[in-house]
């Protein structure tokens, strides 16, 4: 039976003034899967999270998540997973406090939470921090206080808006674990990032946005196999999508090349 399809948005646009942050995106998400979402600051990525998570609601478009229209089901984000791009945490309370605050209020079984947060916070290594000011803490150890909150009730569909930033590379590396055993219960995961090597790192398959569309889509080996036989990127694939140049532009500066 093929994966089922946890969200999908269908020719969604979303305008601010002038600026066309989301230009006609579709996409399907699906049981099981790592879609990277891929793209250089500004193409849409933050725009379209947020609009699956129901904070915006589209100019135009249909979106669907978990069989509802986020915006106007606000229950469906009790089954996601959602880290923000911009960190909003709680200052003046410690991580076990937060923690314990969520738990609370998504109604998580007690002896299941704290085995589960025992889980997130010795293999993430937030241990000796629990206890301070979330205010004290380190970039990093903030990321990683969000990135336990989006895990912590073990979401259907996790939405992860740059979740690498601000990690040092073993604790990246102890987070992708995190994802491939969400991944293989069933879990449904969007991963954005501006960093080509992430993508290829992490997900099973890869959307790349540019101003506010999608250009390429694909198996990651595929989509990056493309764009580095630039010859055949240019025969081939502009003939099929008429965007090989546009493909090829991206990842160059996703590269850091451009
Ligand atoms: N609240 C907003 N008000 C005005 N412009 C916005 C707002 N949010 C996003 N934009 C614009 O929409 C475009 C897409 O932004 P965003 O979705 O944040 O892209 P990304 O996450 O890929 O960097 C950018 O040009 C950005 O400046
Ligand atoms: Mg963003």
């Amino acid at each position: 039976m093929p994966a089922e399809v946890l969200a999908r948005a269908r020719d969604v646009r979303k305008s601010y003034g002038v600026v066309k942050a989301l230009d006609g995106v579709s996409l399907e998400l699906r049981e099981g899967e790592i879609l990277g979402l891929l793209g250089p600051n500004g193409s849409g990525k933050t725009t379209l999270i947020k609009i699956l998570m129901g904070f915006i609601r589209p100019d135009s478009g249909y979106v669907e998540v978990l069989g509802m229209d986020p915006y106007d089901n606000p229950d469906v984000r009790a089954r996601i997973g959602y880290v923000p791009e911009e960190l909003a945490l709680y200052n003046s309370l410690t991580p076990k406090e937060l923690f314990d605050l969520v738990a609370r209020i998504r109604r998580l079984e007690p002896a299941a939470y704290a085995r589960r947060l025992d889980l997130l916070v010795s293999s993430l290594g937030l241990k000796d921090r629990m206890d301070d000011l979330i205010g004290s803490l380190s970039r990093g150890n903030k990321q990683k206080v969000a990135i336990i909150l989006a895990l912590l009730h073990e979401p259907d569909i996790l939405l992860l808006d740059e979740p690498i930033v601000g990690l040092d590379p073993a604790v990246a590396r102890i987070f992708k674990e995190l994802l491939y055993e969400m991944r293989d219960r069933g879990c449904a995961i969007m991963f954005s990032t501006h960093i080509l090597e992430v993508a290829e790192a992490i997900c099973d398959r890869i959307i790349i946005m540019h101003k506010g569309k999608v250009v390429a889509e694909g198996a990651v080996e595929d989509v990056l196999k493309l764009a580095a036989r630039e010859k055949t990127l240019e025969e081939v694939f502009l003939e099929v999508t008429g965007k090989a140049h546009e493909v090829y532009e991206v990842i160059k500066a996703l590269r850091g090349e451009a």
